[in-house]
């Protein structure tokens, strides 16, 4: 199994091109099942979730290719078999890849019909997908649950607007919020979706459906009205920047003391995470891109020597995302004094403060929150990987820590980092990926 084998202390300094946004592209691939017109996605990341999802969809009859340089790559989807044998999402690629289910609202919608298996928990949580069904059978879809796969079966005369409120116990649902939207777009007459996720992924997504001929408006906005059409036809889209590895390589600079200059950044999604960093001492000068844009600027991130703790708290966006909430949790081990974390989407994804606890870091969890005391270092340990910001975290970490950290499992972490440590060398960080089998006994990792 791979492990990154960290030296830590480097300061990173250079710049770095952010990658096409992985929680961009996923939903985006699926939305490709609405149309059997051509979909060319660009800069759609090379990631273990994107394979998956490229599998799963030739298995739903949509056919992918996926090539071009690193960051920078081409999907081009082309939907050729929608027969209802070739309708089903089995259980052996949805267990590996939880936004698969974002492949039932465009298969009900477009062809009557979709099985696909019901996700389980994950490392961060329940993760339900009650509210995804609530939203189609609103827009009239059968919903059954059989063998552990989900049946959704429109009425003959196809899927009807419906005004539906998607809000839950923890605030709104992204990918239910694609799954409804999608499926609405090919419903008959209006569909208004109230407490819809405000995330800049389902915008990105509204501006792609619209471009192959939907009508929704108020994306961005926590009320989308959606007024069906007949068919969508093809289309050549740019998926946004990743604004978690934005975030993610923000914080790298700032827990290295380093000068990192970040191109394509889409700074205009991150204004919660953008203020913390402010208020920790990190200094962030932003120029936009062309005409003026904010999704793709350039910003130099540099940071004070003593970093000043924050408090927050994770919310549904414009707040601060929770997919930060580890690497933020990392870098305020360092900082000077106490700091108060709260995680309100996923009160259970805290599986990285035992392993920072590991190399030194002070961190006292209640519930859903914890307090991060700031340590005036913190030192190199082997770690296991658990989920994939938890092993962002883990590698912010890392670079940080006096001596030697040995990440195991970062398998994890290739879900979301297309070739994290070449970036992160890049920049001056002495990492390297090694086999553990190449690493002495007492460095590999523990039991599962
Ligand atoms: N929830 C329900 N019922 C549902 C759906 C969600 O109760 O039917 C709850 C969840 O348990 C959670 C909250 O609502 O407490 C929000 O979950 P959401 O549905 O928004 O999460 P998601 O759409 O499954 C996406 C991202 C996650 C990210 C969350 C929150 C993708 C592929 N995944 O998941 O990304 O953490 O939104 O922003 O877009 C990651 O990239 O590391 C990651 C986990």
């Amino acid at each position: 199994m791979d492990t990154f084998l960290i030296e830590g202390g480097k300061r990173l300094e250079g710049s770095l091109r952010v990658f096409g946004s992985k929680n961009a592209a996923l939903p985006e691939m699926c939305a490709a099942l609405l149309t059997n017109q051509p979909v060319t996605l660009r800069d759609v990341p090379n990631l273990a979730d994107i394979k998956s999802l490229r599998n799963l969809l030739g298995e739903l009859g949509c056919i992918g290719e996926h090539s071009g340089p690193a960051g920078q790559a081409i999907m081009r989807l082309h939907t050729q078999d929608e027969s209802h044998e070739k309708s089903h999402a089995r259980y052996e690629i949805v267990r590996t890849m939880r936004a698969s289910i974002s492949t039932l609202g465009p298969m009900v919608a477009r062809r009557g019909f979709a099985r696909v298996s019901m996700p389980g928990g994950c490392a961060i949580g329940d993760r339900p997908v009650d509210l995804h069904l609530r939203g189609l059978a609103a827009l009239g879809a059968e919903i059954t649950l059989d063998g552990g796969d989900i049946t959704a079966r429109a009425p003959k005369k196809g899927l009807k607007g419906a005004t539906i409120f998607l809000g839950g116990q923890f605030g709104s649902t992204v990918l239910g919020t694609a799954n409804v939207m999608c499926a609405a777009t090919l419903a008959k007459g209006t569909t208004v979706i109230e407490s819809a996720a405000c995330e800049p992924e389902i915008v990105d997504l509204a501006v792609m459906l619209i471009k192959m001929g939907a009508k929704i408006s108020g994306h961005g906005s926590p009320r989308l009205v959606i007024e069906g059409v007949d068919e969508l036809k093809g289309v050549d889209h740019a998926v946004m920047a990743d604004r978690i590895e934005a975030g993610t390589f923000m914080l790298a600079a700032a827990i290295t003391n380093g000068d990192i200059t970040l191109e394509n950044c889409p700074i205009d999604a991150m204004l919660a995470v953008k203020a913390k960093l402010l208020a920790m001492g990190i200094h962030l000068a932003v120029t936009p891109g062309a005409n003026n844009n904010l999704l793709r600027a350039a910003v130099r991130v540099t940071s004070a020597r003593t970093l000043k703790p924050v408090e927050f708290t994770t919310q549904p966006h414009p707040g601060f995302p929770t997919d930060i909430q580890a690497q933020m949790m990392a870098t305020l081990t360092l900082a000077d004094g106490n700091s108060v974390i709260t995680e309100r989407i996923f009160p259970e994804r805290f599986l990285h403060v035992a392993e920072l606890s590991r190399m030194g870091a002070k961190l006292m969890r209640q519930g859903a929150t914890v307090i991060v005391s700031g340590v005036k270092k913190l030192v190199g340990a082997p770690v296991m990987a658990s989920d994939l910001r938890a092993s962002a975290g883990l590698v912010l970490a890392g670079l940080a820590a006096e001596g030697t950290t040995i990440i195991n499992r970062v398998y994890h972490l290739d879900r979301g980092y297309e070739k994290m440590e070449d970036r992160l060398a890049k920049l001056g960080a002495s990492i390297r990926r090694v086999d553990d089998k190449d690493l002495p006994a007492n460095l590999t990792g523990g039991a599962d």
